[in-house]
């Protein structure tokens, strides 16, 4: 007998039906409740609101455990490549290596982006944020390809606007860095693969020959798999929202890029950098910062730390933490003293009862950061390369919605204004 749930309101008893998702997380299923009682559910923040279902993350904030289509993230992280894994959350299915070798070398095939791309570049105040300029120059992209605008083509249409986006977001990544520097712009090389392809185009000169290094490869394939997917997070749903509008896909990534964008959610990588470096220049002593996170009175946060889900370590952030000492030792950087902060800030919250009370761990951005300064990453394209790990869970969710015909996204709310009154002429007024 399937479960239900039983809502007597009023003397009036309304039966809920219960739904079960394959790893046992049960809802309350509430589509019929409004035309049923008249009243509507409210849940600041989506805390206990389930928005879809979904077939592509599974995550358990109890237990630490995160999958993309039912394999562990530790397997992942250990054994695949960052397109293996975005063809993986994209089409469900790990590839065979012919499908891996035709998505691989679609994507290369398409890196290259439209010249008139530059202008909208030079266009930019060199102080524009890189995020500003990724989520303007992704949704650009539909000016170059406007059949994109319309999302429903044909499977074959939309993959190569999947293959597109892809390929092209590494090489805008790239140039938005490039151009932040001053540097002159370096053209997509087909020869490489797409993790070498990237430290390509944002670190060569045109005055010396670049040697990729596969230390940095590893790592940041092993970043971009870890950051690929996290199902209904901010802007995955802010993806899915704009998209069940039938806005583009590349409009609506480029929302999504904004939604990261803010300090609570993507661009929390970056603040967690500005947080060492500010905590090393005051002299190192993290307890002042563990005091201030703690006082109610002060805005401050230790960024990095907590998590809306998890409520037990983010598993991401064990894997993050064990590579940088990995890549630090790699690249003889193993004294860096942000990542001595960083250690010492974690074990001091980790003993504190305010963080344990609240349980809170070290989330993806704790440690991120510190791999992606290693690596020569300015602090400001952090968040951009958020961004470019987070393209496949995005693009698989939004294809997903697509596929399974979710209706527009459109909440309601309890209103809690004026009521009813008539306008007042100007020279009423007081
Ligand atoms: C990401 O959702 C996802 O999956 C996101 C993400 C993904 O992959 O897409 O995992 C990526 O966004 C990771 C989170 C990165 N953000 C940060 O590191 C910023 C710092 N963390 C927070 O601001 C906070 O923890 C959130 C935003 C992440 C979660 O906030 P919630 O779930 O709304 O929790 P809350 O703000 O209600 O906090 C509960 C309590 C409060 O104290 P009380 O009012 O109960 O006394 O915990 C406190 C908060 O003040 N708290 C913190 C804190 N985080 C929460 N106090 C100090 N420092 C912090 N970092």
């Amino acid at each position: 007998m399937a479960e239900t749930a039983e809502l007597i309101l009023n003397g009036q008893s309304i039966t809920l039906p219960v739904i079960e998702g394959t790893e046992h997380e049960k809802a309350f299923d509430i589509g019929k409740l409004r035309d049923q009682t008249g009243y509507v559910t409210l849940d600041s923040g989506y805390k206990n609101t389930g928005a879809t279902k979904s077939a592509i993350t599974f995550l358990d904030g109890e237990e630490g455990i995160l999958r993309y289509r039912g394999y562990p993230i530790e397997q992942l992280a250990e054994n695949s490549s960052f397109l293996e894994v975005g063809y993986l959350l994209i089409y469900g299915h790990l590839p065979t290596q012919a499908e891996l070798t035709d998505f691989s070398s679609q994507i290369t095939k398409h890196t290259l982006i439209h010249e008139d791309m530059r202008k909208i570049f030079d266009g930019f105040p060199s102080s524009t944020h890189p995020m500003a300029i990724l989520s303007s120059l992704t949704c650009a992209l539909t000016g170059f390809y406007p059949e994109s605008i319309n999302p429903n083509q044909t499977a074959d249409e939309n993959n190569l606007q999947i293959v597109r986006l892809m390929a092209k977001l590494s090489t805008i990544a790239a140039w938005t860095y490039k151009n932040s520097v001053g540097h002159p712009l370096n053209y997509p090389r087909n020869d490489l693969d797409y993790c070498a392809n990237l430290l390509y185009m944002m670190f060569s000169f045109p005055t010396e020959k670049y040697e990729v290094n596969p230390v940095v490869v590893t790592a940041m394939n092993k970043l971009l798999i870890l950051h690929a997917d996290h199902e209904q997070n901010c802007s995955t749903s802010t993806v899915r929202l704009v998209g069940s509008a039938n806005a583009s896909l590349y409009g609506s990534v480029s929302a999504g890029i904004n939604a990261l964008w803010g300090p609570l959610h993507g661009g929390a990588n970056q603040e967690v950098i500005e947080m060492l470096e500010e905590i090393l220049k005051s002299g190192g002593d993290t307890s002042k910062f563990i005091a201030r996170a703690k006082d109610k009175n002060d805005q401050f946060r230790l960024m990095g730390f907590g998590h809306r889900v998890y409520k037990n370590f983010d598993p991401r952030a064990k894997i993050i933490k064990k590579a940088a000492d990995e890549v630090l030792h790699a690249l003889g950087l193993q004294d860096s003293p942000l990542l001595k902060i960083a250690q010492e800030l974690e074990q001091a919250a980790l003993t504190d009862e305010y963080f344990i009370e609240r349980k809170l761990y070290p989330n993806v951005d704790f440690y991120s950061g510190i791999i992606y300064k290693a690596l020569g990453i300015p602090t400001e394209m952090f968040t951009v390369m958020f961004a470019l790990g987070r393209l496949p869970g995005w693009i698989a969710q939004w294809k997903e919605m697509r596929e399974n015909k979710e209706p527009i996204g459109r909440p309601r709310q309890i209103y809690t204004g004026e009521l009813e009154r008539n306008y007042v002429p100007m020279a009423e007024r007081k």
